[in-house]
């Protein structure tokens, strides 16, 4: 009913390393070609837990569109904005905290350890407890039925498939609702109407999905309904009234698990990061300087790929022959660790290359980057517009 949609944000928390290149931003890439998509700064996110600190949220959104634009996303397919540029945003998610259960909100992950763990009332705050409601907002103002996160935001998709619900249940119902859906599944002729009806019910009492399939497919074959008494009765077999709000779904992305300096996953908190545009000294230092197999110990003892951080990057960075020379290489002690870790260097300074050729645009003139996020923002406004017509007018805020 509703054209297919990708959206995605992330926090401005700092310079994105290789870890969000190819576990999201690749991702991202690839899906600009195949998707209408929509990606945002969530500068607003970033306040709900530093807003003791806003200052450095001004600089590290710029930094974080830049590390974008160089990883490939490209403007000319996505749209880019800025989450507080689009204040549509903040109306939502005002209206949706009308109809959200707290127990909803209290029992997202997040918000629940925060608690568990008691750490203080620096986040027991108003805003981190609704931190997944804004995110419902930011989502369900485009319709995106596509959300492309990772594990960790699953729970934050799972609650905005159950508020669209909720959504369109309690705003959905056009007068009469009920009684037009009844008298559609009349016009369904006795022995369709019947099967319809236990299909309903085995769905509804018993949450059935195969029943449910079974009268899509049943309203699907049936040719002479109109597309109103058609779209009833889609409604009416799931409960709900007309759509208004649509419900997302998540988008896993393929497993990458980028490897850091020390073999851990790659992240700032363990200190073990190469950022996406770094200059290449730094990055041959970090490379020469990572720890290898620590059993060997002098260059003619063999080592054990298996135990050593520099395979995880050679699987990520290598060829076949490449795997095989160094795994041989190794284990015979034929080949010393520098040997061994030269490939992946020059393929990591082969990608920063690329990564820094992309940026170097918008650092020679900040100002490209600026109307980017301006033209996208505006693109995103009018989307943001048109469901908040919508959702105005099916919350009874449309009177003269
Ligand atoms: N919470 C997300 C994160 O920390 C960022 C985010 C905010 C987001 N709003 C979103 C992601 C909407 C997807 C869709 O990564
Ligand atoms: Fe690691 Fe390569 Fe040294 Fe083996 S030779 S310990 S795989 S760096």
């Amino acid at each position: 009913m509703y054209a297919e949609r990708v959206l995605s944000g992330m926090r401005p928390s700092g310079r994105l390393h290789l870890g969000h290149h190819h576990g999201v931003l690749k991702n991202w890439v690839k899906l600009q070609e195949e998707f209408p998509c929509f990606f945002f700064v969530a500068d607003w996110h970033a306040l709900t837990t530093h807003y003791d600190s806003p200052e450095v949220i001004a600089d590290n959104v710029w930094t974080m569109l830049v590390d974008w634009l160089a990883a490939g996303v490209d403007p000319a397919q996505a749209t880019l904005f800025i989450q507080s540029r689009v204040p549509e945003h903040a109306e939502l998610h005002l209206l949706l905290s009308m109809m959200t259960p707290l127990g909803w909100l209290e029992r997202v992950p997040g918000w629940k350890e925060q608690q568990e763990r008691g750490e203080g009332a620096e986040l027991s705050t108003y805003g981190f407890l609704g931190y997944p409601l804004l995110q419902s907002a930011d989502i369900l103002i485009y319709r995106a039925d596509k959300v492309p996160v990772g594990e960790d935001q699953v729970p934050h998709v799972e609650i905005t498939r159950e508020l669209a619900r909720r959504f369109n249940h309690l705003y959905g119902r056009e007068p009469g609702f009920e009684d037009k859906a009844r008298e559609a599944v009349r016009k369904l002729g006795a022995k369709r109407a019947r099967l319809y009806h236990d299909l309903r019910t085995r769905f509804q009492q018993d949450g059935d999905d195969e029943a449910l399939e079974q009268a899509k497919a049943l309203l699907d074959e049936t040719q002479n309904l109109s597309l109103g008494d058609r779209e009833r009765l889609y409604g009416y077999l799931e409960g709900g009234g007309k759509m208004i709000l649509v419900e997302p779904e998540a988008l896993l992305a393929p497993v990458s698990r980028m490897p850091g300096l020390d073999g851990q996953k790659m992240s700032k908190a363990y200190g073990n990061t190469i950022n996406l545009r770094e200059d290449a000294d730094s990055v041959t230092r970090k490379v020469r300087t990572m720890q290898t197999d620590p059993a060997r110990m002098r260059r003619t003892d063999p080592g054990e790929p298996e135990r050593c951080p520099v395979w995880q990057l050679h699987m990520i960075y290598s060829n076949e022959d490449t795997l095989a020379w160094a795994q041989r290489g190794c284990r015979s002690a034929s080949i010393g660790c520098l040997e061994c870790k030269q490939p992946v260097l020059e393929a990591i300074l082969e990608e920063q290359e690329g990564l820094h050729e992309r940026a170097q645009p918008y650092l020679d003139d900040p100002g490209l980057v600026r109307s980017i996020v301006a033209d996208g923002c505006e693109r995103a406004r009018k989307l943001a517009q048109e469901t908040m017509r919508d959702v105005r007018e099916a919350m009874g805020l449309d009177y003269g």
